[in-house]
């Protein structure tokens, strides 16, 4: 299949917008940027569409997708029983970084929701995204348009290097400035459970919901045979091919325990505080407490980790307050959930 590459850096790209929108009325799949990583989207009506979603990303069929909207109105046709709680969340978050799973409609095919009774819904706030979605008139299922399993694509040379050829078009626009995928929250449990940590963070879901559960698979690996909350977090997941390594402790024993295992670690993931004592290679995904840069810089250093073919990376861990806890999140999977504790 030939991939068509459609420029579009602002709203304002109507011929490419049109563009992409008439391929995803047909049916078709197009990787569209967003605020946080890019989607590889098709209509959420259309069960042949979805179906090749999960063909051409090798995701496991178990694996629900999000579904997009740009108007608060199209949210009645697909979800039900929405709680004042999950309203409010949506009022403050939404357009943005930010997924509700509420009780699903008929509408919804069985196939987007991974068979549960559920859907997730997100209303981005990128234009080019709302856009397309607006243009299109359809609800638009879409997970991050990488291959199933490896480091989510926050540019366009991301999507084209995973996914040339096997999808109809890809939109391309300016890289994603959040970097990692939207917080998600059900509210079809009470109380309300974070399933997965993003730009719209623990302590400000906290506000609107005291009682907030944080799932233990936020931070931890999935005890197995134990059903998961989301099919996504028992996917080793974000894992580039090399071997990935978290060490959790103080900028001096993280350093002092680079250097003395520099034989067993030929890359170090660090942050600007470790660099000035660290004796192997290493990248550093900038101040130990900027979680914003963190988070834009992460998926791309996986990549480049892997396009420089180190083979056994060890990676600090990052604090586990406001962003920095989605961060936290993604190299633990990224590590397979290897620890150090130093
Ligand atoms: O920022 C994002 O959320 C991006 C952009 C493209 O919007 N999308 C994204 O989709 O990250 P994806 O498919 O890569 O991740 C969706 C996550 C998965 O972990 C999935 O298991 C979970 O959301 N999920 C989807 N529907 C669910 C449901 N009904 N119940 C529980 N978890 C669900
Ligand atoms: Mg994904």
């Amino acid at each position: 299949m030939k991939t068509l590459h459609l420029k579009a850096m602002d709203e304002n790209a109507v011929n490419e917008i049109t563009k992409a929108a008439e391929i995803l009325k047909n049916g078709g799949l197009v990787a569209i940027p967003t605020e946080t990583v890019y989607g590889l989207a098709a209509s959420a009506f259309n069960e042949s569409a979805v179906a090749n979603i999960f063909k051409a990303k090798g995701r496991p069929n178990d694996n629900p997708l999000i579904v997009h909207i740009a108007e608060i109105t199209e949210l009645e046709k697909i979800a039900k029983d929405i709680t004042p709680i999950a309203k409010k969340c949506m009022d403050s978050f939404w357009p943005g970084p930010f997924t509700a799973v509420l009780p699903k409609t008929e509408v919804i095919p069985a196939s987007v929701s991974g068979g549960l009774n559920t859907v997730a819904v997100r209303m981005p706030n990128n234009p080019v995204a709302r856009a397309i979605i607006k243009k299109s008139g359809l609800p638009l299922a879409a997970p991050s348009a990488n291959r199933s399993g490896s480091p989510s694509p926050s540019t366009a040379n991301h999507v084209i290097d995973d996914l040339d050829g096997r999808i109809d078009a890809v939109v391309i626009s300016e890289n994603c400035e959040v970097g990692v995928e939207s917080t998600v929250v059900t509210f079809a449990t009470e109380p309300p459970r974070l399933l997965r940590p993003g730009a719209v963070t623990a302590e400000q879901l906290k506000e609107l919901i005291p009682d907030l559960i944080i799932d233990p698979a936020v931070t931890a690996e999935p005890e197995k045979g134990v059903a998961v909350a989301s099919p996504g977090m028992k996917y080793k997941h974000y894992a580039p091919k090399a071997e990935v390594i978290m060490a959790v402790g103080s900028i001096n024993s993280f350093c002092e325990y680079c250097n003395t295992h520099k034989a067993d670690f030929d890359f170090a993931l660090c942050y600007d505080e470790d660099e000035k004592n660290l004796l192997i290679p290493h990248l550093s995904l900038g101040e130990n407490e900027n979680h914003e840069k963190q988070a834009e810089l992460l998926f791309k250093y996986l990549r480049d980790i892997d396009k420089k073919g180190y083979k056994r990376v060890i990676v600090h861990a990052p604090l586990k307050e406001g962003v920095g806890l989605a961060v936290y999140n993604r190299l633990i999977r990224a590590a397979g959930f290897k620890v150090i504790d130093l």
